[in-house]
């Protein structure tokens, strides 16, 4: 772990407008700069700095953060890589404690594993020039596929010499630890004898995000080979195969900028499609895919178009867990290619532009595509097609992202569509499977047994279409407490509290929160406030976790992002949520005495308003809770074994709760939310 003292030592040395300069054209604009954002396409610019708050963040497409967060999001560092990229350019020495030992050791094998890998490439990728073999067997072969050098030498690819151990040989001499050699893939133990494990195969090294090499893919080249086509590098401390995207290193900023990431099967469909210039690719190695490959793309993008060969009878099982890509917010499609094709087969017969022009024209949703499938294979089966829109309303029911709310009506619409059956009335299948889901996890935190889903089933009769509204009420109400903890945390609230002394007054227990990045700042606020008491934004804008800083930039308000965008939305924002607040006649003389009637509007929300605002989001908050209590009260209730008197007993809980409920309903004056 890089020491504390280091970690300030770099942070006091950061200069936002030099760093974000390297990476962006920033112009001087008032206090602030501006520059094409770098994060999304666009014509004029919308990218911010702030050297005073030093931060960014980019109105066309809402990205923010810190330094650091420029360089995890641009350069796709680490926190860690990203401290040490600055500590390099500013020269300053590193301190690292000595973490647990066992830790040590690991790193030190990884490491080694590293070097390792590192020597063999070098290795193999000498050998086609240098040895006879390496030219009339690999680099031959190569040609013939098309493979031309300047690929050749990107992806580093290279070939072992079909010999039992010129490779073991070459490493040992050089002092590689056999034991290491093994280890990593590279050698393998024959009758007390290293051999070596890739005999006669190309190579492609497989490199991680940062370009080291965490193990390869060896390829047979021989006719008739009655061993496995690939051989690959076993698990091992850096080879881990569940979050191994081959070729992520050579597709990241494609992908960035492009928005898409395309996925095919296998190593040479990727070197052949960077060949004929199209670089945002990666291959799976033909597996299905992991939640750990989908987070990783879902950094770069959130639009992954899968190219796979139709006839496989793999297809299937890979697009099985494609539900999971839909729950991660990613959206789908999907591009088969007939005739037991691949991408690379199809570039070489028939050149670049045909295969964009295939993909372009094939490219099917993958929820409209399963869609099809299944409801073609249903036939006219009446009861196999009310399975395909159960199974269709759960996947769209998936998209649970608040931002993703359009995207679900969307699908709605269109499935509806397909499957020719009445609209409102997927909606309303979608919203049910929606408060399974919901009610599974409230269940799950007020520590109910799973053994009671049965009831839920039963209960989902009362269901009306407003869970949508609730869980997008959750998030915004959430972010409001934030909003107001951050602005308002240190103003008086009634006399005796600040602000923040009310808010802390209830136990907001993780249970309280979906987003649990803000459980987490408001535990870092209440920690800091109780040492430091004034507290500002600012305070939080350099924390590691730019998740959390990201929170923090974009539900707080910024004075330069009221005069860059006070755009309409935010103004009718306010107008709606503040409207009934005002008495006409004093409205119409602020009005008039103000230059901007918006400016009245928007000032009293800040500063007249605080007070009700904090009210409003606790009350919202007391009464998610007390709908909690509700549920466990009334699991209670259903015990059979209970006797008289304890049952009296717990209408009585029932009664109270009700009434509290009543009463906090009463209070909030802005919405009614649906309970
Ligand atoms: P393919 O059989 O489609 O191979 O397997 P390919 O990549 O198109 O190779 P060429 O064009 O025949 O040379 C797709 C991917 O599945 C993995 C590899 O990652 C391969 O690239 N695979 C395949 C293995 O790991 N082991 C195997 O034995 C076969
Ligand atoms: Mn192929």
């Amino acid at each position: 772990m890089i020491t504390q003292q280091t970690i300030q030592q770099i942070l006091a040395r950061i200069d936002i407008i030099d760093i974000v300069g390297s990476f962006v054209r920033l112009k001087k604009r008032g206090s602030n700069y501006l520059g094409l954002c770098p994060f999304h396409n666009e014509k004029t610019p919308s990218f911010t700095v702030s050297p005073s708050k030093e931060i960014y963040k980019c109105f066309g497409c809402g990205r923010s953060g810190n330094t650091i967060g420029f360089l995890m999001e641009h350069e796709k560092y680490s926190y860690v890589e990203a401290l040490k990229w600055l500590a390099a350019k500013y020269n300053i020495e590193i301190e690292e404690t000595s973490s647990n030992p066992e830790l040590r050791l690991q790193q030190q094998l990884a490491d080694s594993l590293f070097i390792i890998n590192s020597f063999a490439q070098q290795y193999f990728s000498d050998a086609i020039f240098r040895y006879d073999e390496g030219q009339d067997i690999a680099a031959a072969y190569l040609k013939e596929r098309g493979f031309r050098d300047e690929i050749i030498k990107k992806f580093q690819l290279g070939y072992c010499l079909d010999k039992r151990d010129a490779f073991a040989t070459a490493a040992l001499a050089a002092q590689y630890n056999a034991e290491y050699l093994q280890k990593a893939g590279l050698v393998v133990l024959r009758d007390g004898q290293l051999m070596d494990n890739y005999r006669g195969r190309i190579i492609f090294p497989v490199h991680n995000q940062t370009g080291k090499i965490i193990g390869f893919g060896a390829r047979t080249i021989k006719k008739n080979d009655k061993s496995p086509k690939y051989i690959n590098t076993p698990e091992n401390e850096i080879y881990i195969k569940s979050r191994i995207l081959y070729g992520l290193y050579f597709a990241r900023r494609a992908v960035d900028y492009n928005d898409e990431c395309l996925l095919v099967e296998g190593y040479t469909d990727v070197i052949s499609m960077h060949q004929a210039g199209i670089e945002n690719v990666v291959a799976s190695g033909g597996t299905s895919l992991t939640q750990e490959q989908l987070r990783l793309i879902r950094k770069y993008t959130s639009n992954l178009t899968i190219i796979y060969d139709g006839d496989a009878a793999g297809v299937k099982a890979a697009l099985r867990g494609l539900d999971m890509a839909v729950e991660e917010g990613l959206s789908v499609r999907l591009v088969l290619i007939p005739n037991g094709e691949d991408p690379d087969s199809f570039i070489q017969k028939s050149g670049v532009a045909a295969f964009r022009k295939f993909v372009l024209e094939n490219k099917k949703d993958f929820i409209l595509f399963q869609l099809d499938i299944s409801a073609k294979e249903a036939g006219l089966d009446s009861k196999k097609k009310a399975d395909v829109v159960n199974q269709v309303a759960e996947t769209i029911a998936k998209i649970n992202k608040a931002e993703d709310f359009t995207l679900q009506q969307d699908y709605i619409r269109k499935c509806a569509e397909r499957l020719q059956i009445d609209e409102q009335g997927l909606h309303n299948l979608v919203n049910q499977f929606i408060k399974e889901k919901v009610q599974k996890e409230e269940l799950r935190k007020t520590g109910a047994a799973e053994s009671r889903d049965k009831n839920i089933t039963e209960k989902q009769v009362d269901f009306s279409d407003e869970a949508f509204n609730v869980m997008y009420q959750d998030e915004l109400q959430e972010r409001a407490l934030v909003r107001v903890l951050l602005n308002y945390g240190s103003k008086e609230f009634d006399g005796s509290q600040t602000v923040a002394d009310y808010i802390f007054l209830e136990n907001l227990d993780e249970e309280t929160f979906k987003n649990e990045k803000i459980h987490e700042l408001l535990l870092l606020y209440k920690q800091k406030y109780e040492s430091e008491k004034k507290l500002t934004t600012a305070d939080f804008t350099y924390l590691p976790d730019n998740e959390i800083v990201r929170l923090v930039i974009n539900t707080t308000n910024h004075p330069y992002e009221l005069s860059a965008r006070w755009n309409d939305e935010d103004r009718a924002r306010t107008i709606n949520s503040k409207i009934w607040e005002y008495n006409y006649e004093d409205f119409k003389r602020q009005v008039f005495q103000a230059e901007n009637a918006a400016e009245v509007i928007y000032s009293r929300t800040v500063d007249d308003n605080y007070r009700s605002e904090v009210e409003d989001v606790m009350i919202y908050l007391k009464l998610k809770k007390i709908k909690r209590l509700i549920v466990l009260n009334e699991e209670d209730l259903k015990n059979m074994n209970a006797d008289q008197e304890t049952i009296k007993h717990y209408q009585e809980v029932h009664i109270h709760l009700k009434a509290l409920q009543k009463e906090l309903t009463l209070r909030k004056r802005t919405v009614i939310y649906p309970f």
